[in-house]
């Protein structure tokens, strides 16, 4: 079925001589990092772009040529359209919607306490649109959304729309990774389209041609996306899980895990042990699948499984820095690295501020430092102080855990830091460091899937050590 919908796209682009690619006039409602993203992308292809932000604040800002996240590369070509034109900035949409000929949805999806992601700000946007049209209007959804939105957000229009209007609503989810979301929509491993007839080529014809394309009915297209976020925490789990037996074993994970990654079959992205995963998609999107999948009457155990063993990792930290300090109360914690990964200052369910909070509840007093992470009133709480500078974090530290894995950290000089600490013990949860250096340099270093080797305890396996038990040759050596 896919299979066919593709060839009728390929057929229809292959009748105006291959060229899929249209410049267009497109209205993205949400200015956040997909919403941005899309808009500075979109516009430095060629299209003409309307961009809607209900946040003053944030359009105040926009309107300047300012971006209100950090995102590498993206203020360059942001500011470089607006100066064109290429982008009309707008706080509500009416503006930009007569001349549109697509809509993208960019809104948030948060999730909620059940695990369901929260749908009323894009159904709310969708029939604002919807209430707004004056003539067909294609919606395409970037947001990320169960399996049927798409279908019940149509409806949704069609009852507020004026009769002599139709809109179309389809799915195109985005899978930009934040601290590379420009270099990750210029360069997508597929552009994923589902709906069908004109409003799919409408959609396809956005995207140049070199980009590879596959198109699907709407329930898939949004399944990809979910699927494609479970698969990568289900990697990620698993690796932590395989590091979690090589500090037993007392070898290291990296090289193991490397070995497993340069299976083609398997692939390496994704099987970098840490602190466990987090961030704005994958919790939300992991707990979506098993919302979803509860909601239809099926089970999701691979997926429930990825979520408990994240949840297991994410404790081990504080055990382990517990064990090795003799405890944690009234120690001094420099945590270096509080966005959920390094290249953003997005925190949404950072495992470091996650750690954060453990170690504060394990009695230990956390100095926090990042350059670029924005935190909210509830996770300042979760640390003692933020300090300005690496220095000013690791000044008096009993121990030093590396929780995101920015440049400036693996560039940190072991004898150095020994020197403006009290302790000497440093956790590199990210896998950053050089762990023999600062051993070598006198740190009592720690990482995840790294242990020690006790070669005086060799490990006998029970059926082997009844084979040595039996073999008369083995006691005939022993004699
Ligand atoms: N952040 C990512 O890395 C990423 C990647 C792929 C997909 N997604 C998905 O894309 C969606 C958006 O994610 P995000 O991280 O960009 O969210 P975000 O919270 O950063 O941005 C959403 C923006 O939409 C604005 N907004 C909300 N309702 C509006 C309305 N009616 N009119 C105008 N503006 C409105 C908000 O003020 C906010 O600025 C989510 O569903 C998310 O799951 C996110």
């Amino acid at each position: 079925m896919a299979t066919d919908r593709y060839m009728v796209v390929i057929k229809q682009f292959k009748g105006e001589s291959m060229k899929r690619f249209k410049e267009s006039t497109i209205l993205i409602i949400g200015g956040g990092y997909v919403g941005l993203t899309a808009a500075g992308c979109f516009a430095e292809i060629g299209h003409s772009i309307h961009l809607v932000e209900k946040d003053p604040d944030r359009l105040a800002m926009l309107s300047m040529g300012e971006i209100p996240i950090y995102e590498p590369d993206l203020d360059r070509i942001y500011s470089k359209a607006l100066s064109r034109g290429r982008i009309q900035l707008h706080q509500s949409l009416e503006e930009g919607l007569f001349e549109a000929e697509v809509v993208l949805l960019c809104v948030g999806t948060p999730p909620m306490p059940s695990g369901d992601p929260n749908l009323t700000i894009i159904a709310a946007a969708a029939r604002q649109v919807a209430r707004c049209a004056t003539k067909d209007t294609y919606v395409v959804v970037k947001s990320t959304v169960p399996p049927g939105t798409c279908e019940a957000l149509e409806l949704i229009c069609h009852d507020s729309a004026r009769d002599n209007v139709a809109v179309s609503v389809l799915s195109n989810p985005e899978f930009l990774r934040e601290g590379q979301s420009v270099y990750d929509f210029m360069n997508p491993d597929r552009v994923v389209v589902g709906g069908e007839g004109e409003a799919l080529l409408k959609v396809a014809s956005l995207y140049p041609d070199e980009m590879e394309l596959l198109t699907l009915d709407r329930r898939g297209a949004e399944l990809v996306k979910y699927a494609s976020n479970a698969f990568l925490a289900v990697k990620v789990s698993f690796a932590n899980e395989v590091a979690a037996l090589c500090e037993t074993l007392g070898t290291e994970a990296h090289r193991v895990l490397k070995g497993v990654g340069m299976d083609s079959r398997i692939g390496g992205d994704f099987l970098n042990p840490g602190i466990g995963w987090g961030g704005s998609c994958l919790p939300k999107d992991t707990s979506g699948m098993v919302a979803i999948s509860r909601s239809l009457g099926l089970n999701s155990l691979v997926v429930d499984g990825a979520i408990e063993a994240n949840e297991v990792t994410r404790g081990r930290v504080v055990d382990r820095l517990s064990r090795v300090n003799g405890g944690l109360e009234g120690a001094k914690v420099a945590l270096l690295g509080l966005s959920f990964k390094a290249g953003t200052d997005d925190t949404r369910d950072s495992p470091a501020l996650y750690l954060a909070q453990q170690l504060t509840l394990a009695g230990a007093v956390v100095v926090g430092y990042d350059p670029m992470a924005k935190l909210n009133q509830s996770q300042e709480k979760s640390i003692a102080k933020r300090a300005i500078s690496i220095d000013e974090a690791v000044d008096g530290a009993d121990i030093v855990v590396i929780g995101a894995s920015w440049s400036q950290f693996s560039e940190l000089s072991p004898e150095e830091l020994l020197r403006k600490m009290a302790g000497v013990v440093v956790f590199d949860g990210v896998g950053v460091l050089d762990l023999d250096r600062y051993a070598q340099a006198g740190f009592v270093a720690m990482g995840v899937g790294r242990g020690h080797q006790d070669r005086f305890k060799p490990i006998i396996w029970r059926p082997l050590s009844w084979t040595i038990d039996d073999s008369p040759l083995v006691r005939g050596d022993v004699a």
